[in-house]
């Protein structure tokens, strides 16, 4: 406000005063009635009462404060066996190479472009960026160095790198003839929306999930024509026409026509990296930093998968995944499998979280997309519409809500899974959705650090209890893990 303002403000209320001055009684002051709202004994009160209001706001200020988002810290975590809050209570002294472990930290985004400050290594401060609330992704420019991105792809040279995917898996139809199912049982199945008609999409997601073979619908259109599955032409297949295509009709097509390296799910090569005892200095580090980082215990990253090394050709792609399973009741993970009481008939990769470095600059192309990341909602079906896939990473990366371009050294990381709101793993993230745009000029290497938990808290438990050869705690079912046995160096080949 300029000064001219404030001097008209203070002239304006000078005339409205006097206006009111004619309804005072003339006296010097304002005579007051002792028990009116002018008397001392009603002023204390007002201002006692606006003192204790303001002090109520303030502590329920730190209320709210001390009970959101510091679950990290010191909260304790009430078991799921267990419907009591545990009031968090000291360490046995018995027991100090113990560590226990009742809460996972979950870093706070607080914005997009918010930065923090964190500390990996002595010496040095990094910088995190947060890029985005859903999925909670972070990144950190230089959080590897030039020599460390140089080790890590030799050493990947070295051990030899594979193809990340196998042309076209056998066996499926063996596992339908066992099911032994119906044509119209097997319709049924496709048939997502249950409209009576097998729209492209539910064929192409279908196809992914099944062969790997990722088939656009101009594809897919072309098999209709080959196969002459599509007899009245409306790019739909009812459940008459399903009935004349044989079983594996599309897999013969698609053998007979070739697939090429182009039409897969991934198109990459990768080799994995121990990081235990033994490793070489520049994976141990990683692993160090990748603790420090995701604040969380020790015991859990080193019980983790081994460091994943990728490297795209010109032309390579992934095209856009969850790099973790949803939570079904029936679904086991497979690092705790050991652990699980029963055996499953399903099991997927629960990884909390995924630390994706870049160890090159790539030329051109080779962002890591995030197709709806930050989106209002999300809406599986309207992935793919039509000729719209957006999860087609040589075609619609462009269309990504969020791309990440590769530069050396920098690290992203982001949670796959939600929390539960009592400081464990909660349900899968939907929104994680990622994939690797195609490379359209030079290389790119990556590397990929996965952070294994289950969601399941009581077999994680019983999982690191298993690994750390503890005997199991009497009182309670906390994770317990003694730093000294704990097996670095045991890690499950995937
Ligand atoms: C992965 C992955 C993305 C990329 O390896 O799981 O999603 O940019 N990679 O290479
Ligand atoms: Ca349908
Ligand atoms: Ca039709
Ligand atoms: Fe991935």
């Amino acid at each position: 406000m300029s000064d001219n303002q404030e001097a008209s403000d203070a002239e304006d209320t000078t005339p409205s005063e006097s206006a009111t001055l004619p309804l005072r009684p003339h006296s010097d002051r304002p005579t007051c009635n002792k028990t009116g709202v002018c008397s001392r004994s009603y002023f204390v009160v007002v201002m006692v009462f606006f003192h204790v209001y303001i002090i109520n706001v303030i502590a329920l200020l730190f209320y709210v404060h001390y009970n959101s988002g510091q679950e990290d810290t010191n909260q304790g975590r009430d078991a799921p066996s267990s419907n009591q809050q545990q009031p968090e209570s000291p360490r046995p002294p018995s027991k100090p190479e113990f560590l226990r472990v009742s809460s996972l930290t979950r870093i706070e985004g607080i914005r997009v472009g918010h930065v923090q400050k964190v500390s990996l290594m002595q010496n040095k401060v990094h910088e995190m960026r947060t890029l985005s609330m859903k999925p909670l992704l972070f990144e950190i420019p230089g959080f590897l160095s030039d020599d460390e991105c140089r080790v890590v792809m030799q050493l990947a040279q070295l051990k030899g790198l594979m193809e990340s995917q196998l042309m076209v898996q056998e066996g499926q139809e063996e596992l339908a003839k066992e099911l032994n199912l119906s044509p119209d049982e097997i319709f049924n199945l496709l048939d997502i929306n249950q409209d009576g008609q097998l729209q492209l999409h539910e064929i192409l997601t279908h196809s992914r999930v099944r062969d790997g073979i990722w088939l656009t619908p101009e594809n897919l259109r072309e098999i209709y024509t080959g196969l002459k599955a599509d007899k009245d032409g409306d790019g739909l297949l009812s459940l008459e026409e399903f009935r004349l295509l044989s079983n594996d009709a599309f897999q013969r097509f698609l053998l007979q026509r070739g697939v090429k390296k182009s039409q897969l799910v991934r198109n990459s090569r990768h080799t994995w990296l121990y990081q235990g005892k033994g490793a070489h200095q520049v994976l141990q580090d990683i692993k160090t930093k990748v603790t420090r980082l995701t604040r969380l215990p020790p015991s859990l990253v080193d019980l983790s998968e081994p460091l994943q090394v990728v490297r795209y050709e010109q032309g390579g792609h992934y095209h856009a995944h969850h790099d973790s399973g949803p939570v079904y009741p029936e679904t086991a993970c497979t690092h705790t499998r050991l652990a699980a009481n029963t055996s499953t008939p399903f099991e997927t990769s629960c990884r909390y979280i995924t630390v994706l470095f870049y160890l090159n600059s790539v030329e051109g192309g080779g962002e890591t997309a995030f197709p709806v990341a930050d989106n209002r909602t999300y809406d599986e079906v309207s992935l793919i519409q039509n000729d719209v896939d957006l999860l087609d990473t040589r075609r619609n990366c462009d269309k990504s809500n969020l791309r990440v371009k590769p530069s050396k050294g920098t690290a992203v990381f982001w949670y796959n899974y939600l929390s539960d709101g009592k400081g464990w793993v909660g349900e899968q993230d939907e929104y994680a959705l990622h994939g690797g745009c195609m490379v359209t000029q030079g290389t790119k290497w990556v590397a990929n650090k996965w952070i294994n938990i289950d969601p399941d808290y009581q077999r994680q438990a019983r999982y690191q209890q298993l690994v750390s050869q503890q005997p199991e705690d009497d009182d309670d079912e906390d994770l317990t893990l003694n730093q000294d046995t704990q097996s670095s160096d045991i890690h499950q080949d995937l």
